[in-house]
């Protein structure tokens, strides 16, 4: 069984390391690479190849496996018959091609469709990848920011700390909070979810409460869209809170809903000059009124971010964990040392294209 992957000149991120592709060799694949594929995210050639793969220019021919993050997908592509497709499709912007693909005897399957239960942790690519993001996200606010992050006492005087404000306390959120904390950031979050108090609390921020007797959290435990009278309630709280933060990441989202809209044009011009906003959510219409997807924009002296490439600013590290996750996903699929499609699994079945 050959192994290969789909160079995407967009994605610095790649889906097998040097360390996933021996893993590979041992459980018996041929691995073969186009050439510099992992250099973006700072694995050579030579390291693959001392991994046991082979590396090389030109098309690569009757692969059974192809595995990447987030390839260019076209109903043109070129690709093995038979073979499987093992990526983040984005299945609902991206339907029709993939069920082209599937008519010429291809077999997509979308890692985002993982379900976020117990069993399929190891393998889920959107909480590895969020939690580096929403560090990543921290990053890059605190650089675009004109000013220092902790207290400083100095013989000249004292400067503040920023106050850091977070929106949205799940997988991406508590790890911006846990970064805007150790740099010294006094740090505040917001989330609909009444449990995520507590976790916002052990992380050493202030939980920013709007007294509701509504709970946000579904039976599954995620978010779920809020009254009417609750979000006039919420953006009341979010107003005077965004006033007084030099620093805003929102990551608010429901699953399969656009992203909550939770601060309006009015709230952005609130702030002081030379604040920050990273919305986060852009790929899902955003949380920000004002924010562009992939764009850094001044609005009224803020600096609004809403790139959605946060983790591919990393890539050695997040291709480390998304080559992990994927290498155990494919584990699940392998049978008898034969790839297979086992719909009767609850993992591999979410992530077909139907
Ligand atoms: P998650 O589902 O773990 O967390 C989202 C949180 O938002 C939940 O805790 C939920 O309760 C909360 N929420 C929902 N509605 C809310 C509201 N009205 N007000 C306040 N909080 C609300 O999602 P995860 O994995 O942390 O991802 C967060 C966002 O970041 C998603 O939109 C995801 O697509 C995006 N993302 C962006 C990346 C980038 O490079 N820009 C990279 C990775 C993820």
């Amino acid at each position: 069984m050959k192994l290969s992957t789909i160079i995407n000149s967009k994605e610095k991120r790649v889906a097998i390391t040097p360390e996933t592709a021996a893993k590979y060799i041992k459980l018996g694949f041929d691995v073969v690479l186009p050439k510099r594929v992992g250099e973006p995210a700072g694995f050579s050639d030579s390291e693959y190849e001392s991994a046991g793969a082979v590396v090389r220019d030109g098309e690569i021919a009757d692969v059974t496996l192809y595995l990447c993050v987030k390839p260019f997908l076209s109903e043109n592509m070129e690709l093995s018959k038979g073979s499987y497709l093992i990526a983040m499709l984005s299945p609902f912007q991206n339907e029709e091609i993939l069920k082209k693909l599937h008519l010429k005897g291809i077999n997509p399957c979308a890692l985002e469709k993982i379900p976020r239960i117990t069993r399929a942790q190891s393998m889920d690519i959107l909480s590895s990848q969020a939690n580096i993001a929403g560090y990543r996200a921290v990053v890059e606010a605190m650089s675009e920011y004109c000013r220092v992050i902790p207290l400083m006492m100095t013989a000249a005087g004292t400067i503040r700390p920023a106050r850091v404000l977070i929106l949205g306390a799940g997988v991406a959120g508590l790890q911006a909070i846990a970064t805007a904390k150790r740099m010294g950031a006094r740090v505040s979050a917001f989330d609909v979810r009444r449990a995520a108090k507590e976790q916002v609390e052990s992380l050493g921020a202030t939980f920013v409460d709007v007294e509701s007797d509504e709970n946000g959290e579904t039976v599954g435990g995620y978010a779920r869209e809020m009254s009417e009278a609750y979000k006039k309630k919420q953006a009341e709280k979010l107003a005077e809170a965004l006033k007084k933060s030099d620093i805003v990441i929102s990551t608010a989202q429901i699953q399969g809903k656009p992203a909550p809209r939770l601060i309006t044009k009015e709230m952005v011009y609130s702030m002081a000059t030379g604040s920050v906003i990273v919305d986060m959510a852009t790929e899902t219409g955003g949380n920000c009124e004002v924010s562009e997807k992939d764009k850094k924009v001044n609005v009224n002296g803020v600096t609004v971010i809403g790139y959605t490439d946060f983790a591919g600013r990393v890539a050695y590290d997040s291709s480390q964990l998304f080559a992990r996750n994927v290498f155990n996903f494919v584990s699940l699929m392998l049978k008898d040392g034969k790839l297979k499609l086992d719909t009767s699994d609850e993992i591999i079945q979410a992530t077909l294209i139907k």
